[in-house]
């Protein structure tokens, strides 16, 4: 395994202006880097995985960041079985607060356990510290602006109203 690949999993449902600064910071940061769709059965989805692909490819484009990037989804089995398969030794998650971290940790351990596989925690902007997916999800089923916590893609998207679900 190579801790030159790294992936950056989450539901991204939907990506938001945090996701983003991780995103950035992750690709100056490693060689290649896999920004994964993950299925996450214990939350409610808002948007269709295919959705969440096109809006996190559109905003990585939309913000420039450069570097070897690709964007997948991931439902078939553990998240380690997939960075095992690109070759990938590291895992990246933001932490926006202590309930991030009491959220990760086991995560964290137990990922290492399965595959050897290593997580690392980047601290996001202050300025996106406050933002997340079920905040934008709940601010967007009530219709409020949510631009000043998404990529413009994502914003333009939930503004139209062509969610498909
Ligand atoms: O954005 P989220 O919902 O906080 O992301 C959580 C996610 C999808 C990264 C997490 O649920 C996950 O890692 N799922 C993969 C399933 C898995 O491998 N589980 C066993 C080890 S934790």
């Amino acid at each position: 395994m190579n801790n030159r690949i790294a992936v950056v999993p989450g539901s991204f449902d939907p990506p938001t202006l945090g996701h983003l600064d991780v995103i950035r910071r992750a690709a100056s940061l490693y060689d290649q880097l896999h920004v994964l769709v993950v299925h996450n059965p214990g939350k409610e989805a808002m948007l269709p995985i295919a959705q969440r692909l096109t809006l996190l490819e559109q905003s990585v484009a939309d913000a420039g960041i450069e570097g070897d990037i690709v964007v997948a989804s991931w439902s078939m089995g553990l998240l380690v079985d997939y960075a095992t398969d690109v070759g990938a030794g590291v895992l990246v998650k933001g932490i926006r607060s202590q309930v991030d971290v009491a959220y990760e940790t086991p995560m964290a351990i137990v990922n290492r356990h399965l595959a050897h596989v290593e997580t690392v925690f980047l601290l996001p902007d202050p300025a996106h510290a406050m933002v997340s997916s079920s905040l934008v999800r709940q601010v967007a089923a009530l219709g409020g602006d949510v631009s000043p916590f998404v990529p413009p893609p994502v914003a333009r998207f939930l503004d139209t109203g062509s969610r498909e679900n």
